[in-house]
């Protein structure tokens, strides 16, 4: 079903998705990968207040970037919350209201990852953000569509990968109490599924970050495409 607007109400509650450890680390991350004209996509931006605003803020003076978000806005099946608030309210009315302080570099494709991916020239990209389905299935499936975007020395990188999966009780799920000190949750199936796509990846954990001047730890995980380590 296409996008029908003014049939539900905006979203105004605050929904925290991106904390300040996180968007400091994607910020480094885009200021590595961006330069005139470069293209970057977010697999996965809701409601365009989490990590689209850490895209808006570090692209939106630099000439002619682009930014493609891809969503259903429809919110990802497993999660209660999504699931409710795409009942209730005008997701995909309420990104576009979110994002109009960078209305001229966001393009919105409104598809599922996979259907998205094949519409976007292999190595076109500078860097790829992965936000979408958390499942094990989704995440591996999201890194095969999307890594071969990447032009050689982009950047693909992802949310909610905390610890290494070597550090993982032996359980699965979407989130669970985690074992470290440094977080509350960890995401089991995210991380066992970057860890089974890619290997041993970077973990922004590795290093303190400081945002709003507090030291903290982020939950991202990135590698370089195409570098010596990566293959
Ligand atoms: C965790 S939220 C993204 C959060 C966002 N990056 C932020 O920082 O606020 C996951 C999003 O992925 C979308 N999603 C889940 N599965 C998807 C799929 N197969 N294709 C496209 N979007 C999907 C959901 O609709 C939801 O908006």
């Amino acid at each position: 079903m296409g996008y029908r607007p003014g049939m539900l109400p905006l979203y105004t509650a605050d929904y925290p998705s991106f904390g300040a450890h996180d968007a400091a680390a994607l910020a480094t991350l885009i200021r590595r990968a961006a330069r005139p004209g470069c293209r970057m996509a977010e697999i996965g931006s809701w409601l365009g207040t989490g990590s689209t605003q850490v895209f808006i803020r570090e692209l939106r003076d630099i000439p002619d970037a682009q930014l493609l978000c891809v969503d259903t806005w429809r919110g990802s099946g497993n999660v209660t919350k999504h699931r409710e608030i795409a009942t209730r309210y005008d997701v995909l009315g309420t990104f576009r209201r979110n994002v109009q302080p960078g209305a001229h570099l966001v393009c919105e494709l409104q598809r599922d990852s996979v259907e998205a991916a094949d519409e976007i020239a292999d190595a076109s990209l500078d860097l790829v953000f992965i936000d979408a389905d958390h499942s094990y299935a989704g995440v591996r499936r999201d890194i095969a569509a999307w890594r071969v975007k990447l032009r050689p020395g982009g950047i693909l990188c992802g949310h909610d990968c905390e610890i290494r999966a070597a550090k993982l009780p032996p359980i699965g799920g979407e989130s669970i109490d985690s074992p470290d000190q440094r977080f509350r949750h960890v995401h089991p199936d995210c991380i066992r599924a970057v860890h089974d796509s890619l290997g041993d990846v970077e973990l922004c954990s590795d290093h303190v970050v400081v945002a709003d001047g507090v030291p903290g730890y982020a939950t991202l995980w990135f590698q370089m495409v195409g570098s010596a380590a990566s293959g």
